[in-house]
């Protein structure tokens, strides 16, 4: 057991040092459909506050779209390289009834009645409801940030590069992929697939402070 926990420590940290954020793809390689399902799932299985997932993944695999999206993303080249762009987009609605058909889905997915879980649904609710809009979509947007993070880490694993991006203008994207009317906004993007051999980034050191400035141990 030790042996096989530290060989999958040392491979998370390898594939951590492997990843970097990628700024050129090569537009040839895709990811493939099983290996996708698998970043689907991490994306699926990301944790969030209260678990109520106030989000929605958009993701582009279209070239016109992709390369539509370009000029929306600060002319980032990685948009219309990439396989997969995914956008981060937070609910626009998180609400009273948001509540009740998370709730919902927690009395089917458990087999337990609703009556039960009135005590979660009361403290998830008065959060929901007793928040200022301008709280709630900072919070949402935040939800975001947590699948982000996972995708990137779970890509790393499988050896798929990927880019995050903040370099986006949010109305543009919103208005291109008519995110209003699909009920959401977009907070952040990122891009997947595979590093073109002569990215020179891929080579970079990684620049992190030293652990004795990163941690505070108690
Ligand atoms: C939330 C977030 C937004 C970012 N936005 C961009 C971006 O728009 N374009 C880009 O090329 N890199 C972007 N980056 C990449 C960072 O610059 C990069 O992760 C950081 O310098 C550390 O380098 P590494 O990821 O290669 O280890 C972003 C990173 C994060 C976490």
């Amino acid at each position: 057991m030790p042996t096989d926990t530290k060989t999958a420590t040392n491979s998370i940290v390898d594939a951590l040092n492997w990843r970097y954020a990628t700024k050129k793809f090569d537009p040839s390689k895709k990811i493939s459909a099983s290996d996708w399902q698998v970043l689907e799932d991490a994306l699926q299985l990301s944790p969030s506050s209260y678990g109520l997932q106030p989000y929605k993944f958009i993701v582009v695999t279209d070239q016109k779209v992709k390369d539509e999206l370009v000029a929306a993303c600060w002319n980032q080249a990685q948009v219309a390289q990439c396989s997969h762009f995914v956008i981060f987009a937070r609910k626009n609605e998180v609400n009273a009834e948001t509540v009740d058909q998370y709730i919902d889905l927690i009395a089917k997915t458990r087999d337990v009645p609703v009556d039960a879980l009135k005590p979660v649904h009361d403290m998830v609710n008065g959060f929901v409801t007793g928040a200022t809009p301008e709280k709630l979509a900072e919070w949402t947007a935040r939800q975001t940030y947590i699948a982000l993070g996972n995708l990137m880490t779970v890509a790393a694993t499988l050896e798929i590069d990927n880019c995050p991006m903040e370099g986006i203008v949010v109305p543009e994207i919103d208005r291109i992929l008519k995110l209003n009317e699909k009920g959401c906004t977009s907070v952040v993007a990122c891009a997947l697939g595979y590093r073109a051999a002569d990215d020179k980034y891929a080579t970079l050191t990684k620049v992190r402070f030293p652990k004795d400035e990163l941690f505070i141990n108690i």
